[in-house]
């Protein structure tokens, strides 16, 4: 059994953030999403895992996550030239998935952590051609979409559709043997132009192949945008993020709850309210920052209240006297007050940047 991981495609969902870095990597708890479905196939014993990569983000992507050694892996990069579609990347696999049956996994989905090894003994166990994850949403024409009848058999998926014929969506973990690779044969480009997946599985569904569904009871999130980001962000901090303190906190300051600072920070006359994370070398002083809200290595806070927000690495936030909430701040961004007058708002925004002022 071998895993398949996909992290190319174009991101544009996330933009700004994709515009510097692959959506695979934007942090959720100060680590990367990638790393959280590389670790959960790991669980499952799985140690043989390809990463699907693009030409603009895949030496990054390479980088950061290296060889598997990290993860008691093994990590083939497959390069993708162009995003064209989820059954595009299985396609170009193929020659490290061989006739093995595998999981693929989307690169910018997580699940809640346990659930893969039980939905892979349910795979293996009854001998599938495909093993799908459904799970009921509010917006079923953003993914891609199951019909079943009352006994939960699949009788036909459709991606994107207009007129949903139910609200279960095929989440991004999906289980395969060989055969997919016929079915992917058999497929035509949709109409924005990508071999999609779904497809190739309503193919073996047509062809009388076995097809399962299961439905996913715990959380199932899509990274693709920024309260989904921030909503992972909470999940995984009220559910994983244990106290430890590797940094230097000085008397004046109150932390409270389940916290973790990490070396080399320094928190300064700061109220800290759990569940937050806090990476190595970040300056807090003079703060409050609230639940929910990760801090990536090298930020710098002062007098600034923070809460159920991402800080990436490097930001820096200084001064700004009101409440900052359900936000996320780039690498390295800068939102200062500054000195001089006259009085007055001044910006260097990127594109695509969103600013809401009170
Ligand atoms: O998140 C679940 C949904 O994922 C499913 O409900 C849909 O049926 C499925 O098509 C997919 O839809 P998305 O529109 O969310 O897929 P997206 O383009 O965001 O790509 C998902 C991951 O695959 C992402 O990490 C990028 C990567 N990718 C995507 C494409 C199109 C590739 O590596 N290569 C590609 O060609």
């Amino acid at each position: 059994m071998k895993a398949l991981i996909l992290s190319g495609g174009k991101g544009t969902r996330l933009r700004p953030l994709t515009y510097t870095g692959a959506k695979q990597l934007v942090p959720v708890a100060n680590k990367p999403i990638l790393w959280y479905g590389i670790e959960e196939i790991v669980a499952t014993g799985i140690t043989d895992i390809g990463i699907v990569i693009s030409p603009e983000t895949g030496r990054e992507v390479k980088n950061k996550t290296g060889t598997g050694d990290r993860f008691g892996a093994n990590i083939t990069y497959i390069l993708q030239d162009k995003p064209a579609g989820l059954a595009h990347a299985v396609q170009i696999a193929q020659s490290f998935l061989k006739d093995d049956p595998f999981i693929m996994y989307l690169g910018d989905n997580l699940i809640q952590q346990g659930d893969l090894s039980y939905f892979l003994q349910q795979f293996t166990q009854k001998q599938h051609d495909a093993l799908i994850l459904l799970r009921p949403v509010a917006n079923p024409s953003a993914f891609g979409v199951a019909k079943v009848d009352e006994y939960g058999r699949v009788l036909e998926l459709i991606e994107k559709p207009q007129v949903p014929p139910s609200n279960l969506a095929l989440v991004g973990v999906y289980f395969f043997s060989h055969t997919i690779h016929e079915a992917i044969a058999c497929i035509q480009p949709s109409a924005r132009g990508e071999l999609e997946i779904t497809d190739a599985i309503q193919c073996l569904i047509d062809q009388q192949k076995q097809v399962s569904a299961c439905q996913l009871e715990g959380w199932w999130l899509d990274t693709g945008k920024k309260d989904d980001l921030l909503e992972a962000n909470r999940l995984i901090l009220d559910t994983y993020l244990k106290t430890s303190n590797l940094g230097e906190v000085d008397a004046h300051s109150q932390v409270i709850g389940r916290v973790q600072i990490g070396s080399g920070s320094k928190v300064i006359n700061c109220t800290i309210r759990g569940p937050v994370i806090i990476g190595s070398n970040c300056y807090l002083e003079n703060c409050f920052i609230g639940p929910y809200s990760s801090i990536a290595d090298q930020a710098t806070i002062i007098e600034t209240d923070i809460e159920h927000s991402v800080v990436l690495q490097g930001a820096r936030i200084d001064r700004i006297h009101q409440r900052i909430i359900d936000s996320v701040i780039g690498q390295c961004a800068q939102l200062t007050v500054a000195a001089r007058r006259p009085k007055a708002l001044r910006f260097l925004i990127g594109d695509d940047c969103q600013i809401e002022l009170a």
